[in-house]
């Protein structure tokens, strides 16, 4: 893959060597005084944050930098960072990092914008935010697809809550996506990031009623390409080109492409979202252990999507199309299973959990006594069933596919 610039909002800067092209970009922008973020400090060993501090102070930026970001980020780290930097004149938040880093630098960038208590007015208490700084992120890791998403997940530890703020003002108004700086990814992070990408195209695949043709085949695209070179990227970790192909699909699976003329609920995202907050488990496991359940919950209603998928990404030819849905849906189990991901809570850090747990998880999905948004209309009970398959793994609890 050759190098690129695409900007649909966020202008991407893609290739070998992009993060040099940090400095120009924030000045682009404006910004004279950079705040960049990074987390626990693979992006200070690899050498990045000092080349991306660099290249912003090449290009006469002055540049604050803090590290220290958690997987599953908490909404303590962005306040207290709002707190540190508030009267600094800070224009740009920049992240180095993967989605949790990309995400507190949202919410920085709210906050900053803001009066005090910004950040606990959007993220607890739901309300639009004043208004945002611009962010700009260098990208480690091929997931969330923050870099190009309007969406910021935080963690409420003490409530062990996932909060979300939606608004296209927190879309990065630029991402440097370098393939190599993604060598370095753990081959777990590897894996949930593959799965991440797949989910969020397959979540908007599946809401499809069928009449956009032009997304559902980049979509099919976009998922034969991520399974493909998936697998690579865990087998030859350095290999430049598996490496590009699932870093730019992360960034066009979640920045809406994928889902053009449709209406999505991502509900397997709801329920995952459970269970990191509870638990921390990365996101990307917690999609995988969750799939299989739902899509089986969900196998009669989206029959013709599921069959659709599997024959046209998955190369299933069964006799009719209730079994093609049924292979793909066994098909993309398998896939996970390959990537060497827990199949079940039981298996995952989590371990078995209680009933208890599962009954609190059901009742928040379906806001205590409703339907989890999106297919299916899936009730308490229904997504307690999926919650408890999950918990063993659904060969266990209703027999395999
Ligand atoms: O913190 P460091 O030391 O950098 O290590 C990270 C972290 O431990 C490591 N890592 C990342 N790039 C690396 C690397 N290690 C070595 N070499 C590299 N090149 O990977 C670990 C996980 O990082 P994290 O940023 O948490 O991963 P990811 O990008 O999967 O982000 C997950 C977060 O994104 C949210 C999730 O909820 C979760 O909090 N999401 C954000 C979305 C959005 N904003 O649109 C959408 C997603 O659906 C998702 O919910
Ligand atoms: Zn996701």
């Amino acid at each position: 893959m050759q190098e690129f610039q695409y900007c649909v909002p966020t202008k991407i800067i893609f290739g070998p060597g992009a993060e040099e092209q940090s400095g120009r970009a924030a000045l682009e922008e404006g910004a004279k005084r950079v705040l960049a973020l990074y987390g626990g400090g693979s992006a200070v060993r690899s050498g990045l944050v000092g080349r991306v501090q660099a290249s912003l102070e090449n290009a006469g930026i002055h540049v604050s930098v803090k590290g220290g970001v958690q997987p599953n980020p908490d909404i303590s780290f962005a306040a207290e960072t709002v707190s540190q930097y508030r009267n600094t004149s800070i224009q740009l938040v920049l992240a180095i990092g993967g989605g949790s880093v990309a995400d507190t630098a949202k919410a920085v960038a709210i906050g900053l914008a803001g009066a005090e208590g910004e950040i606990e007015s959007v993220f607890q208490k739901g309300r639009r935010p004043q208004g945002a700084l611009p962010v700009g992120a260098v990208v480690t890791i091929a997931a969330s697809g923050s870099e190009a998403s309007p969406t910021a997940v935080l963690s409420d530890t003490e409530t062990h809550e996932k909060l979300l703020c939606t608004d296209s003002r927190i879309v990065p108004r630029f991402a440097i996506l370098n393939p190599e700086l993604t060598y370095t990814t753990p081959p777990l992070q590897t894996a949930c990031g593959v799965v991440d990408i797949l989910m969020h195209t397959l979540e908007r695949y599946l809401a499809s009623q069928g009449r956009n043709e032009t997304t559902d085949a980049l979509a099919e695209g976009l998922l034969r390409t991520v399974l493909r070179y998936g697998c690579i990227c865990l087998e030859c970790p350095d290999n430049y080109e598996a490496r590009s192909e699932i870093l730019w699909c992360g960034s066009l699976s979640h920045n809406g492409l994928t889902g053009l003329g449709r209406e999505c609920a991502f509900p397997l995202h709801a329920l995952s979202h459970e269970l990191t907050a509870a638990y921390g488990l990365p996101h990307g496991m917690s999609l995988a252990i969750l799939w299989p359940a739902w899509a089986r919950a969900v196998e009669e209603t989206l029959a013709a999507r599921f069959a659709r998928l599997g024959r046209s990404v998955f190369g299933t030819a069964e006799a009719d199309a209730a079994a093609d849905a049924r292979r793909c849906i066994a098909s993309l189990t398998a896939y996970f299973s390959a990537l060497a991901l827990p199949a079940s809570l039981s298996q995952s850090p989590a371990g078995l959990v209680p009933d208890q747990d599962l009954r609190r998880f059901a009742a928040n999905c379906t806001r205590g006594g409703g339907i989890l948004a999106g297919p299916g209309s899936l009730d308490f009970e229904a997504v307690l069933e999926i919650y408890r398959a999950a918990n063993t793994g659904l060969s266990s609890a209703c027999g395999p596919f």
